[in-house]
């Protein structure tokens, strides 16, 4: 087979091709480019181009590619090939089951952000919290995962998100809506929980913990398209959990906080409440861990919904 790059100009690569050949010459370039998992991003890019789910696009493998849609699989490719994930391809993420809208001012949910989630529902579980009126705040909410991975789960409870992106409050709106939840969520524009005024049951966060001068350094996928007031914590990687730290012993009042790690090396990292009141030490030590979930402890669920003061509407 004559190798045709991909990304050259004045011809279409794919011309000709029938759909599965398009689709192993692509995962061969991608393999030859250093992508991880070249065969499931070529299978993802082509159904994507063509509209066709992993069945059609098996029954439909030899059938010839129409001009337009070797076309859009050039396209696609040499983006992916310039290290543009495949979720920012595709305009969407799953994150906890929920398919997830993001656009280029959010985060793409991480997986592994969803340790968030897990240990917020297992500290709502261990008081028998689920079907109460919870008050969530979610500092920093991207395309609104972890408020709506949690909203999808407590049936009762309500939610804020916010962050100081228009764009991505923009999002979370819309994956809110999309998902049947906006009537438990709002959004607004502010410094993390800073217009906030009424007390919250369960504070989460995943906010920028990149120290600046190592972003240079991460994968291309991550450095060069998530947003990088997502990925900047300042100096020292740790300017946003200040930041919450000091906004959650308001949020979280009357008690105090406790913040600690889970361990060395771990990744996550809890705030307890009703301990002491953090301390440079404890904060930096907690802060070093990625995710982060906050939670107070003794609190008064009550039964009437969240009433946030409104902030700035994302929608205006
Ligand atoms: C690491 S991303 C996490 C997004 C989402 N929570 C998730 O886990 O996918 C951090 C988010 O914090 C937002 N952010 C950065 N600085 C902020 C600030 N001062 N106040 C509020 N949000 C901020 C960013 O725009 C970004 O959406």
């Amino acid at each position: 087979m004559t190798r045709r790059p991909l990304a050259s100009s004045g011809h279409d690569p794919f011309a000709g091709d029938s759909i599965g050949a398009a689709r192993r010459r692509l995962a061969l370039e991608f393999r030859r480019g250093g992508l991880d998992a070249p065969e499931l991003d070529a299978r993802i890019i082509v159904g994507h181009a063509l509209g066709l789910d992993h069945a059609a696009l098996a029954a439909q493998s030899n059938r010839t590619l129409a001009a337009g849609e070797a076309g859009a699989i050039a396209a696609l490719s040499a983006r992916r090939l310039a290290r543009e994930p495949v979720a920012r391809l595709l305009g969407r993420k799953e994150f906890w089951g929920l398919p997830l809208k993001v656009n280029a001012e959010t985060l793409l949910p991480r997986p592994e952000t969803e340790t968030v989630v897990e240990a917020a529902l297992t500290a709502v579980d261990c008081d028998d919290r689920r079907w109460r009126a919870l008050r969530i705040a979610d500092l920093g909410t991207g395309s609104g995962a972890l408020l709506l991975a949690l909203l999808s789960e407590l049936p009762n409870a309500f939610g804020v998100g916010t962050d100081i992106s228009f764009a991505a409050l923009r999002c979370a709106r819309d994956n809110a809506a999309a998902l049947g939840l906006s009537g438990r969520a709002s959004f607004v524009a502010c410094d993390y929980g800073r217009t906030l005024r009424a007390p919250v049951d369960i504070l989460v966060s995943n906010p920028p913990y990149v120290a600046r001068a190592d972003i240079a350094g991460l994968q291309a996928e991550v450095r060069d398209f998530d947003p990088r007031r997502a990925l900047d914590g300042g100096p020292d990687g740790l300017d946003g959990y200040r930041a919450i730290a000091s906004h959650a012993a308001r949020l979280l009042a009357p008690c105090d906080l406790d913040l600690y790690p889970r361990g060395a090396g771990a990744s996550g990292a809890t705030i307890r409440s009703c301990g002491h009141r953090p301390g440079p030490c404890d904060a930096g030590s907690a802060m070093r861990a990625p995710h982060s979930w906050y939670e107070k402890k003794h609190l008064d669920c009550g039964s009437r919904p969240t009433r946030f003061r409104p902030g700035i509407d994302p929608s205006e």
